[in-house]
C-alpha cells in the first residue's frame, strides 16, 4: 500500500506532497488538472516507467532543472521509502530505503501497480505491440527473469535484423554470423513463450468470471495467445526455415515479437463484431483479470490505478463496479473523476473508508 507520495517538478506538479489513504482515494478536478499526472507518478514509481511509455524528459516539468517522485509503500508493516529522480541532463536514478538500485529490473514488481485507463481501449483497436504489452507488464512484474529473457531476446533481435539489412545492403551473406545470434535466441525465446502461454491459461478462468460479473451478459468471452511459431518446436530450427525468407524481407519473419492475443466473444472476434458496452465490460475484465492474477502470483494485492472510470460508465455501473472490487478485497485504489458530486455519491453508500483530493493546477488539497 501507498502510504504517502510527494512530487517535485514532476509533470504539472511544482510541488506537492500527500498522505493517502489505505482505501479509497479519489482525485477530482477539471480537465488537464492534473489527476492523470497523480496516477501517473504512482505507475512510474512502482514500473519505473509512465502509464503511456512516455520518455522520461516529458515528465520534467517545463524549464524545471530536475523531478524527482517519492513515495513511503507499506508492505506488511514494513516502510519503504521509493524515490525516482532525474536532472533535466542526466538519467534518472531510483533510490530505495536510500539505496541506488542501478538494474531498475530489480526493482519492478516489488510493488505492484495495474491501471485502467481510457487508452485500454487501443488493446483492442491498435496493433499486437499493444496486447505483448499487457502480458509483457504482467509478467515483468512477476518475474524478474521473465523481464531479463525479454531484455535479451530484444537485443539479439535488433542485431540480428541489422545484419539481414547490412547483408541486403552490401550484396554479401556471412552464414557463421548469422548463426552466431540464432543460436542465442532460443534459450530466451522459449522461455518468453512458455511464460506467456501458462499467463494465459492461468489468466482466463479469472477473466471469464469477470467478464460475467461485469456485464452481467450470457456471452462467453474468451483470450487466446496466437504465436507463429508452435509451441515446444525449437526456436533455432524456426529461424533456419525462415532463412531465405528472412534475408528477403531483411527481418526476422516469427518469434515472440510476432505474438498477438485474440479477443473473442462467442468465438466471434471482439474488434468486429462488440457492442460498445461489450468492448468497455471485456476491457475491464481484462484488466482486473490482469489485477488478480498478479496478486495471485505475488501474494500481494497490487494498487489498482482507476482513471477516468466513469467515462466509461455511468454513476451505477461504477458502484457496482468499485462494490465488485471491495468484494474482491481491492485494499487500495486511486481513482479520477471530473465531476466531485458524483464521485461522492457513489462513494457515500460504500462503507469504505475514502478520501477526497481536489486537484488543481497541479495543486492537491
Ligand atoms: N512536462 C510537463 N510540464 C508541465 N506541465 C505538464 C507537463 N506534462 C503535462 N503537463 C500538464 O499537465 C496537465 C495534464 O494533466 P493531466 O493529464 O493529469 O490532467 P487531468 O486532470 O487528468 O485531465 P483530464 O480530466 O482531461 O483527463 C496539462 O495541463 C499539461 O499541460
Ligand atoms: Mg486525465
Amino acid at each position: 500500500m501507498l502510504h504517502s507520495l510527494q512530487l517535485t517538478h514532476f509533470k504539472n506538479y511544482t510541488g506537492q506532497g500527500i498522505a493517502l489513504s489505505p482505501g479509497i482515494n479519489c482525485f477530482v478536478g477539471l480537465n488537464g488538472m492534473g489527476k492523470t499526472n497523480v496516477l501517473d507518478a504512482v505507475h512510474y514509481l512502482c514500473l519505473t516507467k509512465s502509464h503511456k511509455g512516455l520518455p522520461d524528459k516529458l515528465l520534467l516539468q517545463h524549464e524545471a532543472p530536475f523531478f524527482r517522485v517519492e513515495g513511503v509503500f507499506d508492505t506488511d508493516g514494513e516502510r519503504h521509502k521509493v524515490v525516482l529522480k532525474m536532472p533535466a541532463d542526466k538519467r534518472k536514478e531510483l533510490e530505495v530505503n536510500g539505496t541506488v538500485i542501478t538494474r531498475l529490473a530489480d526493482h519492478i514488481g516489488k510493488f505492484p501497480a495495474v491501471m485502467i485507463a481510457p487508452d485500454d481501449v487501443d488493446l483492442v483497436q491498435e496493433g499486437s505491440e499493444e496486447r505483448r504489452r499487457y502480458l509483457d507488464s504482467t509478467l515483468s512484474q512477476i518475474s524478474v527473469e521473465y523481464l531479463q529473457h525479454l531484455l535479451v531476446f530484444n537485443n539479439l533481435l535488433k542485431q540480428r535484423n541489422a545484419l539481414l539489412k547490412n547483408f541486403a545492403a552490401q550484396r554479401y551473406f556471412e552464414p557463421i554470423l548469422l548463426e552466431a545470434i540464432d543460436r542465442q535466441m532460443p534459450r530466451p525465446a522459449a522461455a518468453i513463450q512458455s511464460e506467456r502461454f501458462a499467463m494465459v491459461e492461468k489468466i482466463q478462468p479469472l477473466f471469464q468470471e469477470l467478464y460475467q460479473a461485469i456485464s452481467g451478459g450470457r456471452e462467453q468471452a474468451h483470450i487466446e495467445l496466437v504465436s507463429d511459431w508452435p509451441e515446444k518446436i525449437d526456436y533455432y530450427a524456426v529461424l533456419r526455415e525462415n532463412l531465405e525468407k528472412d534475408r528477403y524481407s531483411e527481418r526476422t519473419a516469427a518469434g515472440p515479437h510476432r505474438d498477438d492475443m485474440a479477443f473473442l466473444l462467442d468465438g466471434y472476434p471482439l474488434k468486429k463484431f462488440a457492442s460498445q458496452g461489450q468492448l468497455k465490460s471485456f476491457l475491464l475484465a481484462l484488466r482486473l483479470a490482469q489485477y488478480e492474477y498478479l496478486r495471485l502470483e505475488k501474494g500481494r494485492a497490487p494498487i489498482l490505478l482507476l482513471d477516468d472510470i466513469f467515462d466509461k460508465l455511468d454513476s451505477l455501473r461504477v458502484k457496482q463496479l468499485v462494490q465488485l472490487l471491495l468484494e474482491r478485497e481491492v485494499p487500495q485504489i486511486l481513482i479520477t473523476d471530473t465531476q466531485r458530486t458524483r464521485m461522492e455519491d457513489v462513494m457515500r453508500d460504500l462503507s469504505t473508508d475514502f478520501r477526497v483530493f481536489l486537484v488543481e493546477n497541479g495543486a492537491l488539497t
